[in-house]
């Protein structure tokens, strides 16, 4: 039985995590979380008390970092301010967390030796065109455009100085947009969903031509197990599913799904900055460790996804209106 630490286990995609290792090991699972209000503890609902147990803390708080991961068999670091709008708006909690807080992080696994998963984004490596016949692959440079993007490429950074200069046994992993159950409201596409389920009309930032590579975030979290049983010390793997779509698709999609008029959305004002396209190739992580994507069929994923977002009201209701208004405040 492994014994794992997982920050940020209570949003998005560390929960997944967190269900997706349950239902898929022995291990036990302890999750570090600062609750911020992306953090939600009903996301971790029924899972057994013999082998999971929550610590609400601070991953840049060294005392509780250092007692959890002195314990640990494994860390796998999910925990970050992770929405691109809010780092427009305020940058400071993005450093405080991905930056300070990943090097809190290291600094705890170098002293205790513990193997570390660094969890990041495929937005480190900026956009692309819409026409680029590339996509992202290992080797491409770095170059973000937002607060966000930035410091979980500071963090990646870090992670690689700390393998080289210290002998940290860590991999990252860099992937591209997820979806699925328990993701924020704040986000694209459950915005959009709620919207419709609250009789709004979805928002498509601009023309809505910016594509994002979708993946589902059961594929994520299969992806991150196989990197940790199987990866290389010291390698970057990217994670990617071969979902590129464009916004414009997607909403209407969503339309379509929730039986509306694929054309009853409104343009916002769009995002500054507005990264043009991602898109993922993860030959790395498919040819030297086997791993597949389960969800291949984008649009039965969505509408598995609208019905999660159906059947759970209770889950995301009181995220609803406070986020809507500060959408408003910010003319989007
Ligand atoms: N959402 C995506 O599509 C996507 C894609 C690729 C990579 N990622 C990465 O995956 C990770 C998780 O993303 P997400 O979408 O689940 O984010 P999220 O915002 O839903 O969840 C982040 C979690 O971290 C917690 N947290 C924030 N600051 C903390 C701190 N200082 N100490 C402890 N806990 C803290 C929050 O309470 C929350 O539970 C991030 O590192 C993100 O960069 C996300």
């Amino acid at each position: 039985m492994r014994k794992v630490l997982v920050t940020g286990g209570a949003g998005f995609i560390g929960s997944n995590f967190v269900h997706y290792l349950i239902e898929n090991t022995d291990d036990h699972v302890t999750v570090l979380d600062k609750l911020t209000y992306a953090g939600n503890l009903a996301s971790l609902e029924g899972l057994p008390e013999d082998r999971f147990r929550f610590v609400k803390g601070d991953i840049a708080d060294a005392s509780v970092v250092d007692e959890l991961v002195a314990d640990a068999d494994v860390v796998v670091h999910y925990a970050a301010e992770s929405h691109n709008d809010n780092s427009l708006h305020d940058p400071r909690p993005f450093v405080d967390t991905n930056l300070v807080g990943t090097f809190t992080l290291l600094e705890a696994v170098r002293k205790h030796d513990v193997r570390f998963h660094h969890i990041s984004t495929d937005e480190v490596y900026g956009d692309l065109e819409l026409d680029d016949p590339q996509r992202f692959t290992e080797q491409t440079p770095y170059n973000p455009s937002s607060p966000y993007s930035s410091t979980k490429a500071g963090s990646d950074l870090l992670v690689r100085a700390w393998v080289r200069s210290f002998g940290v046994r860590a991999t990252i992993s860099n992937c591209s947009n997820n979806y699925g159950p328990y993701q924020h409201v704040e986000k694209f596409i459950p915005r959009q969903i709620t919207n419709v389920l609250t009789g709004q009309r979805p928002k498509l930032y601009g023309a809505g031509l910016n594509v994002r590579d979708w993946i589902h975030a059961n594929d994520h979290s299969s992806a991150v197990l196989t990197i940790i049983e199987k990866g290389r010390i010291g390698e970057t793997y990217l994670i990617g599913a071969d979902g590129e779509k464009d916004n414009k698709t997607v909403v209407e999609l969503i339309l379509k799904l929730t039986g509306q008029p694929t054309d009853a959305y409104d343009h916002v004002v769009d995002r500054p900055g507005h990264d043009l396209r991602y898109a993922i190739d993860s030959t790395k992580l498919r040819t030297e460790l086997g791993w597949q994507p389960q969800y291949q069929d984008f649009e039965a994923g969505l509408a598995a996804t609208i019905q999660w977002y159906r059947d759970h009201e209770a889950w995301w209701k009181p995220q609803k209106a406070a986020t809507e208004a500060k959408y408003v405040l910010q003319g989007q």
